[in-house]
């Protein structure tokens, strides 16, 4: 058995940038690396908990000792989290999931020739994720923290926190994690600066350093709002 504050705790976490296919041999990706996903998984098992990983698509190698589930696009991310959420205790939704899919996807690869016209591609929203997990964990009344994350651009300046805490009352999650994105401030990089808010409406707490510092930082916060359900 596992040792550490997050002991016998089930911590199910995606990450990486979802891939959506056009036709078979392309997809509309992201600059998602997967870093900061992998680094909570790694977080959350040195804490001690059982973690299941479900990796979209990943710059770096998947945390050693997670259940590691693979998935391409966002609605096989969703099939895979929504079949796994069940037995979570918490689940952190790091996954840049791409919020658009194309409508059709090709059966055969897209040709260039000079006679045809150049192909368009109609986008359509694909489901948000986290805020059917919130629904459906609300709906089973099951004990379940749930985690996400908001990349915005700019400073974490009033404006910036302000649409966040609207994001978190949006998605209905006990803890949002905003990190400021922009050009390689944070995509594939090695560092993060992140602020926590949390729906009890608690200070935000700002966190930075390393990606495994930042991770440890929302590990924490995590076992505290576990152990604070608890009493
Ligand atoms: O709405 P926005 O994309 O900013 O929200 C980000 C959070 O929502 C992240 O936790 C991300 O994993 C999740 N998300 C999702 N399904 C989507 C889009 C985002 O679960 N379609």
């Amino acid at each position: 058995l596992r040792s550490g504050p997050l002991a016998g705790r089930r911590i199910l976490v995606s990450a990486g940038g979802t891939r959506e296919p056009i036709d078979p041999v392309r997809f509309l990706g992201n600059r998602s690396s997967g870093k900061q996903g992998a680094a909570l998984a790694r977080a959350a098992l040195a804490a001690g908990a059982e973690v299941t990983f479900v990796a979209a698509h990943l710059d770096v190698a998947p945390p050693e000792g997670a259940d590691l589930v693979r998935v391409d696009s966002a609605l096989e991310l969703r099939d895979a989290m929504v079949e796994r959420a069940p037995d979570a205790d918490v689940i952190v939704m790091a996954a840049a999931v791409a919020d658009f899919r194309p409508a059709e996807q090709h059966a055969s690869k897209i040709k260039k020739r000079d006679d045809t016209a150049d192909p368009v591609i109609t986008l359509v929203r694909n489901p948000d994720i986290l805020a059917e997990l919130v629904q459906r964990r609300n709906a089973a009344g099951r004990p379940q923290l749930i985690v996400g994350f908001a990349a915005e651009t700019g400073d974490a300046g009033a404006s910036v926190l302000d649409y966040a805490r609207d994001k978190l009352e949006r998605k209905g999650c006990e803890l949002l994690v905003l990190n400021e994105v922009g050009t390689d401030r944070v995509f594939g990089r090695d560092e993060n600066s992140v602020t926590i808010l949390a729906r009890d409406g608690s200070e935000p707490e700002h966190a930075e350093g390393s990606k495994d510092e930042v991770a440890a930082a929302v590990i924490r916060r995590v076992t505290r709002e576990l152990e604070a359900q608890q009493t």
